[in-house]
């Protein structure tokens, strides 16, 4: 069996907990650094004590540099600005990065871009199996359902999410863009307030709600005349997302350097 060696970022944080529990019960990924923010208050402690569990023998640590030699891949769900700086660190050292990570500019967008002609590079809004095939239900749904129909996405998430509409929802809109031959940088229409006039036939409307501990729910609706459809997924534990994300960072070891998707790991 390979081993896929991992180092984590943003491992203190809500997914990159996570992460370490799916990798710890993992025999073919060995957790082997974990980093966070130098003022973490978990910084030091032993990250199998601090995921409430047994010592797992990795320290909680603050500088990705130091580990380079003992990790493959990169597991990444911290933030747009710690992932372009540990970006350049696997660049640097030629090591494999899966980025979960959402809310980039454009500009970091196109970093991302340049890295992956040297490393190979697994970016993906949603590293869940379920959004995966939901992805390629809504191209297919998309371009059988044509024009005629509204699309509408409704996402929903926890009231600590920082970026909106979600990387997924962006995704989702992407992907139907693209079967109905739109542009989801001229067509998308982020909420809306007072006097909007009709709809136009070409948006693509996003709706965003935020509360609560919600994990992460995403409907797309195809309204039309006299019927409608709804393609919808929702999360029900974050543990989902950790272990597509180490199924990737298995996938990505020893690949050449490429930009890869999600959906190409599972083969979709
Ligand atoms: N792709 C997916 O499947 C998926 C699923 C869930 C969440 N996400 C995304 O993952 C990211 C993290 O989500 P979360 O809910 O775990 O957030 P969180 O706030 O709970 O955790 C983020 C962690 O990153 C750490 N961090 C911030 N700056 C850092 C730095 N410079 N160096 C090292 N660590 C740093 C924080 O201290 C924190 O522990 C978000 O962008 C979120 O949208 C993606």
């Amino acid at each position: 069996m390979k081993i896929t060696r991992i180092a984590v970022q943003g491992a203190a944080g809500r997914m990159g907990r996570c992460v370490i529990q799916a990798a710890l019960a993992m025999p073919e990924i060995e957790l082997a650094a974990a980093v966070d923010r130098w003022d973490s208050p978990e910084l030091g402690e032993d990250v199998g004590s601090f995921i409430g569990g047994e010592d797992a023998g990795v320290t909680l640590a603050h500088d990705l540099a130091t580990a380079t030699d003992r990790f493959d891949v990169l597991v990444d769900f911290s933030g747009p600005d710690a992932t372009v700086t540990a970006l350049e660190v696997c660049r640097k050292h030629r090591k494999g990065i899966v980025i979960g990570t959402t809310g980039f500019s454009n500009e970091q967008k196109k970093l991302i871009e340049q890295a992956a002609t040297e490393i190979p590079v697994c970016q993906s809004a949603n590293f869940s199996v379920g959004v995966n095939v939901v992805l390629k239900l809504l191209g297919e749904a998309a371009q059988a359902l044509g024009d005629a129909y509204d699309v509408e996405i409704v996402e929903a998430h926890h009231r600590n999410k920082v970026d909106a509409p979600s990387g997924t929802a962006l995704r989702m809109g992407e992907v139907v863009a693209l079967a109905l031959g739109r542009d989801l940088r001229r067509d998308a229409v982020y909420g809306r307030e007072g006097q909007t006039g009709v709809r136009d036939g070409k948006a693509i409307g996003f709706a965003t709600v935020r509360g609560g501990d919600v994990i992460g729910e995403h409907t797309v609706l195809f309204l039309g005349e006299g019927e409608s459809v709804e393609i919808a997924h929702r999360a029900t534990t974050r543990t989902n997302f950790a272990r597509g994300a180490l199924r990737a960072a298995g996938w990505l070891n020893g690949r050449a350097a490429g930009s890869y998707s999600m959906q190409e790991v599972l083969g979709l």
